[in-house]
């Protein structure tokens, strides 16, 4: 180095007390578990390779580290938890998808996500804060032939700020261990000022950083006619083929593929079961087809807006579809197999789902979003009719699964997330809802009085 050496800041460097080097690991071993036992504790050892029992021998404690861990991730959980719960259950209690408001299966996600999160911090930086690091130097590095740590050979460091640390003992004590080589190691006393090639360095790779920035904004600020440059090729040109063309990469050459067999698009159900359809098209007295009167069906509930108005709609149009409405042969009974216990609770469970926040649990058109709208009083809200209507009392078991399945004036059709089964199910639990609150003496068992309760 061409820099002259600045003058020394002690005429002695600091000793970090003696390095003993071995040969193998065994004497390395042997050698830790007699300083361990002549009572030294801030003693390392270095190899080349990870030693088996090493910890031990040096008399090293298991780490602290996994209750940090487990204190931090514990933090976790209870943040998430409470942080959920405080959000969906009391500051903005809401319900979604008919789920409590306090739904713990629903939180799992973020609770565990969180929970990594803080075990995942906690544990790196308390790992670095309990080994002191990061530590750019230390004072073995001074000897160079600590240099084969990394290579074949075997090192054991007694620290000068141990407890007992007597220089001269220690020395002795190593010599006794069997190491070919015992050193003292001193504090590093060159020259501390960073040399002119790092430095030099240092600037050239944060210039080098600057090179991305400085092309994309070239490139913002410049315009070119030569096609650009494409990185991923296979999301640029994508191997698309037009309907009717041929390709090579079908067998049968064709680019248009067949639906996968079973599998069925949407419209395309057959449309003559009646169990699908909640009324029978066999039935229909009109000379009609089936899909005419759908699409007349259709064209009525565009017309229909009130659910009393329908009847004295005064356009023609509205008065023949009504007519025809009434005219279509509704399913008059439960199918087959739909009044059971199973579809029972599975009808609960789906009209809680799907028909609970406008029509109410009870059914009353009094559900959570529904009282909201109301609330906000914007003049445009419908009022879901009330189950317990007259009007719907009377009406088949056909015409409610129809209504669910197509939707009725202002309510949309649950088509899309209730399969024919589902929408039987929510039938049943409508009609099972209608009976509770309309109860008769007959309903209830014998000895219970309906107005009185239980009796004594
Ligand atoms: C977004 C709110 C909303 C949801 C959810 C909802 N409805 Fe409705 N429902 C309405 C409204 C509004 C009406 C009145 C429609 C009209 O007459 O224009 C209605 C009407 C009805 C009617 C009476 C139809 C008739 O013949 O007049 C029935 C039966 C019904 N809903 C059942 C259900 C069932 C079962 C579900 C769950 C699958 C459900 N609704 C989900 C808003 C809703």
């Amino acid at each position: 180095m061409s820099h002259p050496k600045p003058e020394k800041k002690s005429s002695e460097p600091k000793s970090f007390g003696w390095m003993a080097e071995y040969e193998d690991e065994n004497k390395l071993l042997d050698a830790a578990r007699k300083v361990r036992d002549s009572g030294y504790t801030r003693i390392d050892a270095f190899t080349p390779f990870p030693v088996h029992g090493i910890d031990e021998a040096l008399g090293i404690k298991p780490t602290v580290l996994p209750w940090f861990t487990f204190c931090a991730g514990a933090t976790g959980t209870l943040t998430a938890l409470t942080m959920q719960w405080w959000m969906n259950a009391y500051d903005y209690p809401y319900i979604i998808s008919g789920k409590p408001f306090a739904s713990w299966p629903a939180f799992i996600p973020v609770t565990f996500e969180l929970t990594v999160l803080f075990s995942a911090f906690m544990t790196l930086f308390a790992m670095l804060g309990l080994n002191g690091l990061p530590k750019l130097s230390n004072a073995l590095f001074n000897n160079p032939r600590f240099d084969r740590a990394t290579d074949d050979r075997f090192f054991l460091w007694v620290d000068s700020r141990d407890k007992y640390f007597n220089s001269d003992k220690v020395r002795n004590l190593l010599a006794d261990t069997g190491a070919i080589e015992v050193d003292e190691v001193k504090e590093d006393d060159s020259s501390d000022i960073v040399p002119r090639k790092l430095v030099l360095a240092i600037l050239t790779a944060i210039g080098a950083t600057l090179i991305p920035g400085v092309i994309v904004l070239n490139m913002r600020n410049s315009k070119s006619s030569s096609p650009r440059w494409h990185v991923f090729f296979d999301m640029d040109y994508q191997p698309s083929k037009r309907p009717q063309s041929k390709t090579t990469l079908f067998v049968d050459g064709r680019s248009q593929r067949q639906p996968v067999q079973g599998t069925i698009a949407r419209g395309d159900l057959d449309l003559a079961d009646p169990y699908e359809l909640g009324y029978d098209p066999d039935q229909l007295a009109d000379s009609r087809s089936a899909s005419t009167r759908l699409v007349s069906l259709n064209a009525q509930d565009g017309q229909e807006t009130g659910s009393e108005q329908a009847g004295d709609a005064a356009s023609e149009d509205g008065a023949m579809a009504a007519a025809s409405e009434a005219e279509l042969p509704w399913v008059q009974e439960f199918p087959e197999g739909v009044v059971s216990e199973e579809m029972f609770q599975l009808g609960k469970l789906k009209f809680e789902q799907n028909c609970s926040v406008c029509h109410g649990y009870s059914g009353y058109g009094d559900g959570l979003v529904s009282q909201r709208a109301l609330n906000l009083a914007q003049g445009y809200w419908l009022q879901p009719t009330s189950l317990h209507d007259d009007r719907i009392l009377e009406q088949p078991v056909g015409r409610i699964y129809y209504t669910i399945k197509n939707g009725k004036g202002k309510m949309g059709g649950y088509a899309a997330s209730l399969n024919a089964e589902e929408r039987w199910a929510v039938v049943l639990y409508v009609r099972a809802l209608q009976r509770s609150q309309n109860a008769s003496q007959a309903d209830v068992p014998e000895g219970v009085d309906l107005e009185l309760g239980a009796a004594e």
